[in-house]
């Protein structure tokens, strides 16, 4: 699997975790150099390399995974392109986008929160996808605010404001994940995965009770049976 846009590997290592071969691309070297330097690091091979070049093989992957990215791309379709670019016909494609965020407004506080955001509209996300000859295979919309909201609140407040989460209505959540296949949608290498809202970060085990991490949507597939 294809972890694109890694940042300091939180999900190439719990892919790894998981089972997966993940190859891992970011831009950034610190984050690159942040990455290889965590426990497991070794195990992955950590590329740098832009979205819109990247230095690997055609359609070499079952799989492009690339959470938190998308908010990055003004035109989605860079992002989508490259993935389809790499990922075998059947193969899968699963990132996240921003329904709304007020770092999309205005750049509010960019030296704390990073640059400013991109959201991109469910319909016109579903609209780029098929334009592209992909499948939209599941949809999920999560979260009443942004990540890094979560990661500043304990534990408890989180699991509370998961509670609310199911009972506000899909359009006012902050993010959607999306799970797309690449070519024919009846077969394919990879599958079939199922978006969880499970993720290790929010183990309060192995978080101290505090969740420093943020939720995500992780990746569960049946696990995988060999070359
Ligand atoms: C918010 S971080 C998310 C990191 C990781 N995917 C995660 O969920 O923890 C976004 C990452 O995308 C990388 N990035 C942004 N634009 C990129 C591009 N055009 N090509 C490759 N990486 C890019 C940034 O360097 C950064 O590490």
């Amino acid at each position: 699997m294809l972890d694109l846009g890694c940042g300091t590997g939180r999900l190439s290592l719990h892919l790894r975790e998981l089972g997966y071969d993940a190859v891992a691309v970011d831009s950034s070297a610190e984050m690159l150099a942040a990455a290889r330097a965590k426990p497991g690091g070794k195990q992955i091979a950590w590329l740098q390399g832009d979205a819109g070049a990247l230095p690997l093989a055609a359609r070499a992957f079952d799989a492009v995974v690339a959470l938190r990215m998308a908010f990055h791309f003004p035109d989605l379709r860079l992002l989508l392109g490259a993935a389809i670019g790499v990922v075998k016909s059947g193969g899968r494609i699963l990132f996240d986008t921003y329904n709304w965020s007020p770092r999309a407004w205005a750049p509010l506080g960019q030296g704390t929160w990073g640059a400013r955001i991109y959201v991109h509209h469910p319909d016109q996300v579903q609209r780029e996808a098929r334009g592209l000859g992909l499948d939209v295979v599941e949809t999920r919309a999560c979260f009443l605010f942004s990540p890094y909201v979560y990661r500043l609140l304990p534990l408890p407040i989180v699991q509370g404001l998961y509670r609310l989460e199911a009972i506000v209505p899909a359009g006012l959540r902050a993010r959607t994940f999306w799970h797309l296949q690449v070519g024919d949608p009846t077969k394919g290498p990879v599958g079939p995965f199922v978006a969880l809202a499970a993720d290790p970060e929010l183990d309060p085990a192995r978080r101290g009770g505090r969740v420093r991490g943020r939720g995500d949507l992780a990746l569960a597939s049946p696990a995988p049976t060999g070359p």
